[in-house]
């Protein structure tokens, strides 16, 4: 196994930057195999070493978090039985054995998504007790309607009688078609069963936020970057729903 670099190694594991890693090494906060180590650029064996810091043990397993800007066309699952899963547009040198796509977008449907192989967070992230908010942009096939907002706020009632739990919703200035959602549980095909509720459809539909959690402008669709265990905290904090909407607005030149 090569050697790495402490802070590497720490960064890649925790929620620390390399700065606060070399404040904390020269403090005396970090150990390796039971050792005080003032330098955080030292190598060690990433499988080996026990590093603990404040007494903390660092576990030598690393997860992936890869976000993924989802095309058109492609399923969320592991398995190709329905046609071709979003696990291919992951590179390779990125795949593990235990990766899988953490929540669901439909098969037509666009944006951020998290696929990783950390079990446990993918399970606090979709628990329903968490309610991580998540952003979307639609665009409708009929114009929008002012009352559709408050009908939302309230909670829409869907044709099978499920309530849905309060949701924000926001028209894009000038485009009379096109709107943020922001949600905060994940129901099957939830989105179009909403507007179709209340009398719309759903012609397309991205998603721009997961938590925190923001869709970088540079990442083109089909593209994956890795995130760093400090990013996937974003996960659990809250967006600012104003800036997403005023910096998505125009995310519709994506749709046809
Ligand atoms: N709601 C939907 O209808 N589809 C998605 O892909 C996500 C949310």
């Amino acid at each position: 196994m090569p050697l790495i670099r402490l802070d590497r190694f720490i960064s890649e594991r925790t929620e620390y930057t390399r700065s606060t890693i070399k404040e904390l090494a020269k403090k005396g906060k970090i150990s390796v195999d039971g050792v005080v180590q003032k330098s955080s650029d030292m190598k060690i064996d990433p499988e080996n070493s026990e590093v603990k810091i404040g007494g903390r043990l660092i576990s030598s397993q690393r997860y992936r978090y890869i976000l993924l800007n989802k095309p058109e066309g492609y399923v969320c699952s592991t398995d190709d039985k329905d046609g071709e899963t979003v696990m291919k547009l992951v590179p390779e040198e990125w795949r593990t054995k235990n990766m899988f796509p953490a929540g669901r977008l439909d098969k037509d449907s666009l944006g951020a998504l998290l696929i990783t192989d950390d079990g446990e967070l993918a399970h606090r992230m979709l628990s329903p007790a968490s309610h991580v908010p998540k952003i979307y942009i639609v665009k409708l096939d009929r114009p929008f309607q002012s009352k559709y907002i408050d009908i939302f706020k309230n909670g829409v009632v869907l044709p099978t009688g499920e309530l849905c739990l309060p949701a924000r919703l926001r028209p894009v200035e000038n485009c009379d078609k096109l709107a943020f959602v922001e949600l905060h549980e994940g129901k099957y095909h939830q989105i179009k069963r909403m507007f179709g509720a209340v009398g719309n459809s759903v012609e397309q539909l991205a998603r721009v936020s997961v938590g925190g959690l923001i869709l970088p402008e540079k990442l083109a669709i089909g593209q994956c970057m890795e995130l760093l265990h400090k990013d996937v905290e974003n996960l659990f904090s809250d967006p600012d729903f104003d800036l997403i909407c005023r910096n998505f607005s125009g995310f519709f030149r994506h749709f046809q």
